[in-house]
């Protein structure tokens, strides 16, 4: 390979393709140093809500910068920061009123974790410092985030001993809540809760939507009764909306589609449209004040360098205000009724399911080898996706044409009929 230099994400270095080279990026589209142009059908990691060079986001970057690019949070606040923080209070699930800032959806969860652990001692139950997590569930790449990602099957599988061991439950799936693999989950949760409570400090999940662990769509009424066990067992209930945040399943929050508060939201990737890493964990009036006191040791000792990152915070601004006043709800309703008609329910020789919400539309074939080839086959019908395991998904920008969403999803179906 020729780029010797540069150790690439989740790959074999001896065996990886050659990355392609991007030179400009425009909208919905890449360009390649080759004069390959592609259609992006995955928003860079799920990020680039708004596309590539946004004029506004742009503007919003530079005014900041002439300004400043940062200052230290310890001791020193800027206005981006402040009008973020309120800006999100507003947005989110009621009741979450206090915003703590991280630089990446890794990092946020390892926040919440942490303060989820600290808030129980701080109120004299110190025992109290496990967690339960889903099946199937991802939650990111460093180590209190793998020990909450899928303890077998996942990436993070070799690592099982030397991080530290959680609770899982069955992962949630099925049409509604009266599915077998709800009820099973519900009845796992109950059953470990009643046992086990002395120890555990929270319950995170993915709401609705498990990503990187399996692109699964599970009923939102699971999330009511996840929360009403939760508040019956004294254990905290926090939602990773790292990938759900801000749009992709049909409503701004994926706890939106099931009215349910919980105690502490991770947010980050598309929170500055995908321009700059930055995370917020959110948490409640409640688990915040268990903070407060004379004593030292009740506050919480954390604090990423880059917290509150003036640019970041200045786009992330713009990003919501786009949202907010360019209707982006109307746009995601568009794009899942044609997702819907292309690939919802399609059948294929080793092609499982079909399945579709919101921005999202994934294909589950037999076994990974089923994708062999996909790369290449995709980028020679001028589209970029990257289907993971035995996934193939996309999860466009929200300001994606319905006639390039349809090349996408022509792409998609050719090689289910071809394969
Ligand atoms: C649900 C969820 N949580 C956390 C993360 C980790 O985020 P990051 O890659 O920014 O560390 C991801 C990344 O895909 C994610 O999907």
């Amino acid at each position: 390979m020729q780029y010797d230099s540069l150790w690439l994400p989740y790959a074999q270095m001896k065996t990886v393709p050659a990355p392609y080279r991007v030179i400009r990026a425009e909208g919905v589209k890449l360009y390649l140093d080759d004069g390959t142009v592609l259609i992006d059908g995955i928003s860079s990691w799920w990020c680039v809500i708004h596309g590539y060079n946004h004029p506004y986001l742009n503007k919003a970057v530079s005014e900041q910068l002439a300004k400043f690019a940062h200052v230290m949070l310890g001791g020193l606040v800027n206005d981006a920061a402040i009008h973020l923080a309120e800006t999100l209070v507003r947005i989110t699930p009621s009741g979450l009123n206090h915003v703590f800032y991280g630089d990446s959806g890794s990092v946020g969860v390892e926040i919440a974790l942490k303060m989820a652990t600290q808030f129980w001692r701080n109120k004299g139950f110190a025992d109290k410092n496990r967690f339960v997590a889903l099946r199937g569930g991802y939650h990111g790449d460093t180590t209190g985030a793998m020990s909450v990602s899928d303890d077998d099957e996942s990436m993070h599988r070799l690592f099982k001993g030397a991080i530290l061991p959680q609770y899982f439950v069955d992962a949630p799936g099925g049409v509604n809540i009266e599915s077998e693999e709800c009820q099973a989950s519900l009845s796992q949760l109950a059953e470990l809760l009643r046992t086990n409570n002395s120890q555990i400090a929270a319950f995170i999940l993915e709401p609705v939507f498990q990503g990187a662990g399996g692109f699964r769509f599970y009923p939102p009424e699971y999330l009511f009764h996840a929360r009403k066990l939760c508040d019956e067992h004294g254990v905290l209930l926090i939602f990773d909306e790292v990938a759900t945040g801000f749009g992709r399943t049909g409503t701004l929050f994926a706890a939106d589609l099931a009215n349910v508060n919980p105690d502490i939201m991770v947010l980050s990737k598309a929170l500055t449209g995908g321009y700059f890493g930055l995370s917020a964990t959110i948490t409640t009036s409640q688990v915040y004040e268990s903070f407060l006191g004379d004593d030292a040791d009740l506050a919480f000792m954390h604090g990423p360098t880059f917290m509150g990152n003036a640019v970041a915070c200045a786009v992330a601004l713009a990003s919501i205000n786009l949202i907010e006043t360019e209707n982006y709800l109307s746009k995601i309703k568009a794009i899942e009724q044609v997702l819907r008609e292309e690939i919802q329910g399609l059948s294929g020789a080793s092609l499982c399911d079909a399945r579709v919400l919101g921005a999202i539309g994934v294909l589950e074939f037999e076994c990974p080898s089923n994708l062999i080839g996909f790369r290449e086959f995709a980028l020679q019908r001028g589209v970029w996706l990257r289907p993971y395991g035995k996934w193939l998904y996309t999860m466009p920008p929200y300001v994606i044409s319905e006639k390039d969403l349809r090349q996408i999803t022509a792409v998609m179906k050719e090689w289910v009929m071809k394969y």
